[in-house]
């Protein structure tokens, strides 16, 4: 657990709540970044199973592409970086809509938006916060829990991501997935992907892509490997080994108390009133 201060970890950029690994001087040139056709966005709020869909776009391709570090991760060089990258590029991030640059917006880029239901979004950071040396000290549950609730941490609000995402549903270039859906059919989620990027994967190419990105698979290659910050794909850390926590769906039904889920219920119904989920 961290003893930096929060004053220390954490900075504002436009109302959203950024660690210090994302330098200002990077987010506010991220209107100018000059994006590929063939670039391909990865986006999610944090602990949405981003590092699972990563592993497994990485093994649909069998042309050589580069998953590289979240784009808001890194000071101003990181866009030169970027463009140094001859491959195609698959590019991680947890941005909202509105602060993605607009680039990728004008050459309409292929993005999939991978979500998770948020109570077990919110308990997956919650211990994401308690491990990570690079996020503010948070004592308990209770505390994290408020917030969460207030959209006072990493990336802000959970219902502001996914509502400034969701309002694009229907963009033809952005593919929707869901945390559960790849818990109770992955292959048929795979396929779905494959679709999308159009790639011409096997039946029995799929099922071994499958069984290689299980949570157990997924866990041991980490704990092969030496932590290389080139292997996450969230802003937050460069420590693999702080991604594979339990994989499953429902944990928060071990944390949230009665009241809390009663709570939480309220605040989802109302925000989520302009939600067609
Ligand atoms: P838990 O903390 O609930 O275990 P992200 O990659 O966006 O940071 O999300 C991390 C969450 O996805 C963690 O959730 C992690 O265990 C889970 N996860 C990672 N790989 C997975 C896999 N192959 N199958 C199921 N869950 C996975």
């Amino acid at each position: 657990m961290s003893n930096s201060t929060e004053a220390e970890l954490i900075h504002m950029f436009k109302g959203i709540p950024f660690t210090t690994r994302s330098s200002p001087e990077l987010l506010k040139s991220l209107d100018t970044f000059e994006a590929r056709e063939d670039d391909v966005l990865l986006v999610s709020y944090p602990k949405s199973g981003t590092h699972w869909l990563a592993g497994v776009i990485t093994k649909l391709y069998d042309t050589e592409v580069t998953i590289t570090s979240p784009i808001e991760f890194g000071d101003i060089s990181k866009l030169e970086e970027l463009n140094n990258i001859s491959t195609k590029r698959i590019i991680p991030t947890h941005l909202d809509y509105n602060m993605l640059p607009p680039n990728f917006k004008k050459k309409k880029c292929k993005m999939m938006y991978i979500s998770r239901n948020p109570k077990d979004t919110a308990v997956s950071m919650y211990h994401y916060y308690r491990d990570n040396p690079n996020l503010p000290t948070v004592d308990t549950w209770a505390a994290f829990f408020d917030l969460f609730l207030k959209g006072n941490v990493v990336c802000g609000s959970w219902f502001d991501h996914f509502l400034s995402w969701e309002e694009h549903e229907d963009d033809k270039n952005i593919l929707f997935l869901f945390y559960e859906d790849m818990k109770k059919d992955l292959p048929k989620v795979v396929k779905k992907i494959a679709l999308f990027l159009s790639l011409n994967t096997s039946d029995k190419d799929i099922q071994d892509i499958c069984s290689k990105s299980s949570f157990s698979e997924m866990k041991n290659d980490t704990e092969k490997e030496n932590s290389d910050p080139s292997h996450t794909v969230c802003a937050l850390t460069s420590n693999r080994k702080l991604i594979f926590r339990k994989g499953a769906v429902g944990d928060w039904k071990n944390h949230f108390t009665p009241k809390q889920n009663r709570r939480f219920e309220e605040i989802f119904n109302e925000k989520m009133k302009r939600s067609k989920m």
